[in-house]
């Protein structure tokens, strides 16, 4: 017996949400002959009714009241495209009172609200679903969910921020000075105009709470990520990490152990062996590894709207095949993490330093690495007189030993400067 046809109704219609009505209209008949879901767009919610969007809306179809979207009868899913926090969590929590199911793509949302949002979807019996929210159209929260739901996951790392990777990617291969590239970004539409969302790590930071958070099965917010973005790398950062066959990558890192749980971005030197090293441009990777899957990678586009639309429609699919079934995802009540601060984290670190070049400056800078705890792995000396600059890279080491390293360093008179403190990732 054949289906009613699920009604859809699309809150935003910009750059993912016109992507998404697009791939609707042409693939609905295909998705219906491989799935049986039948889905037609009743409603979209905009600002401005005159803008164009390259599509034709049957009278009616097009609103500027997204509450009254939310409300319809004639609307059995709702999809959220329009971001931000307010309005889109009371519409999203109306959609789910209602009982309707909702897809979204909001990271800033999921990453601050997320589990109030769960536990709504929960109590209706309805799916949230929220694949774009991470990876853009890299498949990752449903192989989190499902493939890897047995696997304890021991960590994962991902360049999740196709902006800034794309900016070291135009520095490591031009040689290119990080304002010189983000100008660049800003002119070709790479980068917004205000770029502090991306260049700062808090894009990537909401987005590792989100992998945390269902990685790990606790609530994970952005106030728990250790945030550092790429505004202070330099020319010459890039180049050191080039002359050890490295490269400088903008990483969001989620770890487990003994029960708590680690989430920080920053950027990392990982070897051109890793598998992360070569992802390049503004694409984006996750890095997983589980304790009996081992390693493995999903790489795609994190972002653009066909991309991010895609994701939103392979979730659109289930929620609506899960509504005519009248099952749904059970996402489960969600506690606070216990969250390791960065001080208690330990990685290798790159430590250049700027001396005087004068006998016993190599024993000192080693005396106050050694007082402190942290095991020097390598050093090597370059340049001499006023350019005398010492490279070291320790084991891996507490993150507070290793800041009560620098700070003695910057009070040693032979030291001139103590240059990026930057994470060995991967080696
Ligand atoms: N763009 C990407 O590559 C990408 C990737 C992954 C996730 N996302 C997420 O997807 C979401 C949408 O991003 P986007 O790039 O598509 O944004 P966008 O181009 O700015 O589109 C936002 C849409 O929402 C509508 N809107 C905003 N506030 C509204 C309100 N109060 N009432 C009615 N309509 C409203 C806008 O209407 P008007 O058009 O009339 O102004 C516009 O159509 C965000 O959460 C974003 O984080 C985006």
């Amino acid at each position: 017996m054949s289906q009613a046809p699920i009604r859809v109704g699309i809150l935003g219609c910009g750059t993912v949400g016109s992507a998404l009505v697009k791939l609707i209209r042409d693939e609905t008949a295909a998705v219906k002959d491989r799935t049986g879901v039948d889905l037609t767009v009743t409603r979209v919610a905009v600002r401005n009714l005159s803008t164009d969007r390259g599509i034709d809306f049957e009278p009616g179809v097009l609103t500027r009241d997204p509450r009254a979207l939310v409300e319809d009868p004639e609307v059995d899913v709702v999809v959220e495209t329009m971001g931000g926090i307010e309005p889109a969590r009371q519409l999203i929590l109306a959609a789910l009172e209602a009982g309707k199911p909702v897809v979204t793509a909001n990271k800033e949302l999921v990453a601050n609200c997320g589990a109030e949002l769960f536990e709504a979807a929960g109590r209706n019996s309805v799916d949230i679903q929220f694949e774009a929210a991470v990876g853009g159209g890299i498949p990752l929260i449903r192989v989190l969910r499902e493939s890897l739901v047995g696997e304890r996951i021991i960590t994962m790392m991902g360049i999740v921020n196709g902006t800034t990777n794309y900016i070291l990617t135009k520095m490591t291969e031009d040689g290119a000075a990080y304002a010189e590239v983000l100008a660049d970004a800003q002119q070709l539409g790479y980068a917004e105009a205000d770029p502090t969302a991306d260049v700062e790590g808090h894009d990537a930071g909401a987005k590792a709470a989100i992998m945390a958070t269902i990685a790990f099965g606790s609530s994970v917010v952005p106030g728990d990520v250790h945030q550092e973005g790429i505004s202070r790398i330099s020319s010459e950062d890039i180049e050191a990490a080039r002359r050890l066959d490295h490269v400088i990558k903008l990483l969001a890192i989620v770890e487990q152990a003994d029960g708590k749980v680690s989430a920080r971005v920053h950027p990392a030197i990982v070897p051109l062996t890793h598998p992360l090293a070569s992802v390049r441009d503004s694409f984006n990777a996750v890095f997983v590894r589980g304790e009996a899957v081992d390693d493995l990678m999903l790489y795609g586009r994190g972002a653009g709207g066909a991309p991010t639309a895609s994701a939103m429609f392979g979730d659109l699919i289930e929620a609506a095949a899960n509504l005519q079934r009248g099952t749904h995802i059970e996402l489960g009540h969600l506690e606070a993490a216990d969250v390791t601060p960065i001080d208690e984290t330990s990685s290798a670190f790159y430590v250049p330093l700027d001396v005087v070049d004068e006998p016993g400056v190599l024993a000192a800078v080693a005396t106050i690495f050694g007082r402190n705890g942290v095991s020097i792995g390598s050093m090597e000396q370059q340049g001499q007189g006023d350019n005398a600059r010492i490279l070291l890279i320790t084991h891996v080491a507490r993150e507070a030993d290793m800041q009560a390293t620098i700070a003695e360093l910057k009070d040693l008179d032979a030291v001139l400067r103590v240059g990026n403190l930057i994470r060995v990732i991967g080696s």
